[in-house]
C-alpha cells in the first residue's frame, strides 16, 4: 500500500541516481505519438506545446533545442498522491543548498530531476535526509513531554538537539576559543529583528573582576563567577533613537512598543547563541537573577538610557550530562485557531505527576515549606505557584521608566 505518512515516507525514501543525463524540450502540438521514435521517458501538454523528457543524446541526435541538461534520482519509497509534505520536504533539503529540484510525482514513485552538475550532492542530500529519520525521536519526546507522540514525528540533526537541549550552570574549566565565540555572535545576530530594526545588544563581561562583582551581588548567581564566558543580553533601542537624531526625524514611537520590541529582539538572539552554542557541544544557563539587583547591574555595565538588561547568559563546557526538563504537553501550549485552556487544570495536574514520576522533588526541595507546609501532592505547579506568590523584581518597571522608556 502507498504510505502517506511524512515522518516513514522519509525514512523509508531510497533515493538512487539513474544513468544518463535527461532534456526538456518542448514540441510543437501535435501528437505524442510523433515523437515515440525518441521514447521519451515522460510527455507534458501545456498551452504553448508539448513537453519532452527525454534522454539528452536523443534530444541532439534529433535536434531538438534545450536548456540544461538534468539527472533523475527516483525515490524508491512507495508514496501516495495523496501524502502531504514530501515534494515540499525534498524540494526543501535541496533549495536549501541552492540545488533546484523538479518533482514529477508519478503513481509509485516521485522522480526528482536535478540539474546534473549538482546530482551528485543531491543525492548525498537526500540520503542524508531520509538517515535524519530514526526511531529514536519518539523516546526523544517522550523524554521531554512525558507521554509518547499522538503522531510520528519527524527528526533531522536540528529537531534532534533541540529535543533533547538543556540548561547547563557547572562548566570545565577550559576557556571558548575567541573564533568561536565570535562565530556564535555572528549566528546569534542573524536572528530575526522586528522591523530589521535590530535592538539587541550584548555585553560581554571579560573583565573576571567585573563578573566577579556582579557574581556577588546576590547569593543565587555566585555560581556565575565559574563560567567561562559571561555576558548580558540587552535590549537597545537607543541606536534607533541616536540614528533617528542624527538623520533628523523625529522619533515617534515612544511606548510600551518600544520597549517590548527590544526585549524580544534581545530575547530571539539570545536563544539563537544558544542554539548555536549547544551545537558545538557547549552549555548555557541564561540568567535573569543577575536583575534581582538591577542598579548595580546597570553601573557595572554602563548601561545608557533606552538600553536595559533581558537576560545574563552562562556559557562553557559542561561539567556534567544534566537533564531534559519536562515541559507541559502540547495539548496544553498549542492552540488551534482560537484560544482554548478549558481542560487546563486537569491537563497539568497529569504532567505535574508525569514529572514528579520522572524526577521527584524530596520533601527537602519544596518551596518555601515555613508558609505553604509540606505538600503531598508536590509538582510543577505547586513549586511554580509557590514561587510566585512572593513578589520578585518589583523594582524592574521603575527601573525601566528612569532608563527614558514610556510604557505607556
Ligand atoms: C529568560 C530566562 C531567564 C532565566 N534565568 C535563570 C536564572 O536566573 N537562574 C537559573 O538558574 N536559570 C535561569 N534560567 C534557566 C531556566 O531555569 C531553565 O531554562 C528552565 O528551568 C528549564 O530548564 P532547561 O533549560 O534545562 O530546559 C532562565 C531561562 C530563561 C529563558
Amino acid at each position: 500500500m502507498s504510505e502517506r505518512d511524512l515522518a516513514r515516507l522519509l525514512a523509508g525514501l531510497s533515493p538512487a541516481m539513474e544513468d544518463g543525463e535527461f532534456a526538456f524540450c518542448s514540441v510543437p502540438h501535435g501528437s505524442s505519438s510523433d515523437f515515440d521514435r525518441l521514447q521519451p521517458r515522460g510527455t507534458f501538454g501545456e498551452a504553448e506545446g508539448l513537453t519532452l523528457v527525454l534522454p539528452a543524446e536523443r534530444a541532439r541526435a534529433a535536434a531538438l533545442p534545450f536548456d540544461g541538461v538534468f539527472r533523475l534520482i527516483t525515490l524508491g519509497v512507495q508514496s501516495s498522491l495523496a501524502a502531504v509534505g514530501l515534494t515540499a520536504a525534498v524540494a526543501g533539503a535541496l533549495a536549501g543548498e541552492g540545488i533546484s529540484a523538479n518533482v514529477v510525482a508519478a503513481f509509485h514513485h516521485d522522480h526528482v530531476f536535478v540539474p546534473a552538475a549538482d546530482a551528485n550532492r543531491a543525492l548525498d542530500i537526500l540520503k542524508a535526509l531520509s538517515a535524519g529519520v530514526d526511531d529514536d525521536a519518539p523516546a526523544r519526546y517522550r523524554e521531554r513531554f512525558g507521554e509518547m507522540p499522538d503522531r510520528s514525528l519527524v527528526d533531522n540533526g536540528v529537531l534532534r538537539q533541540l529535543m533533547t537541549r538543556r540548561s547547563h550552570r557547572r562548566f570545565r574549566p577550559e576557556p571558548i576559543d575567541p573564533s568561536l565565540l565570535y562565530s556564535l555572535f555572528a549566528a546569534a545576530f542573524s536572528a530575526p529583528s522586528k522591523s530589521d530594526l535590530q535592538q539587541a545588544s550584548v555585553v560581554r563581561v571579560t573583565d573576571r573582576d567585573r563578573l566577579r562583582r556582579i557574581a556577588a551581588l546576590d547569593d543565587k548567581v555566585r555560581w556565575i563567577a565559574d563560567a567561562p564566558a559571561f555576558m548580558v543580553w540587552c535590549g537597545d533601542n537607543r541606536r534607533i533613537r541616536r540614528l533617528a537624531a542624527h538623520r533628523d526625524h523625529p522619533f515617534a514611537n515612544d511606548h510600551l512598543d518600544a520597549f517590548m520590541n527590544a526585549a524580544v529582539d534581545a530575547g530571539i538572539a539570545m536563544q539563537s547563541f544558544i542554539v548555536a552554542a549547544e551545537s558545538v557541544g557547549l552549555g548555557c544557563c541564561p540568567v535573569s537573577e543577575v536583575r534581582d539587583h538591577i542598579d548595580a547591574l546597570d553601573r557595572e555595565l554602563s548601561l545608557p538610557d533606552h538600553v536595559f538588561p533581558v537576560a545574563g547568559l552562562c556559557v562553557g563546557w559542561p561539567a556534567e550530562a544534566g537533564h531534559v526538563s519536562m515541559r507541559l504537553p502540547l495539548s496544553v501550549t498549542v492552540h488551534e485557531n482560537a484560544y482554548d485552556d478549558g481542560e487546563l487544570v486537569e491537563r497539568v495536574t497529569a504532567y505535574d505527576r508525569r514529572r514528579e514520576a520522572a524526577r521527584p522533588t524530596p520533601a527537602h526541595a519544596q518551596r518555601d515549606v515555613a508558609r505553604f507546609g509540606v505538600s503531598d501532592d508536590y509538582g510543577w505547579s505547586e513549586h511554580r505557584t509557590r514561587q510566585y506568590a512572593r513578589p520578585m523584581r518589583t523594582d524592574f518597571g521603575a527601573y525601566v521608566r528612569r532608563k527614558k522608556f514610556d510604557l505607556s
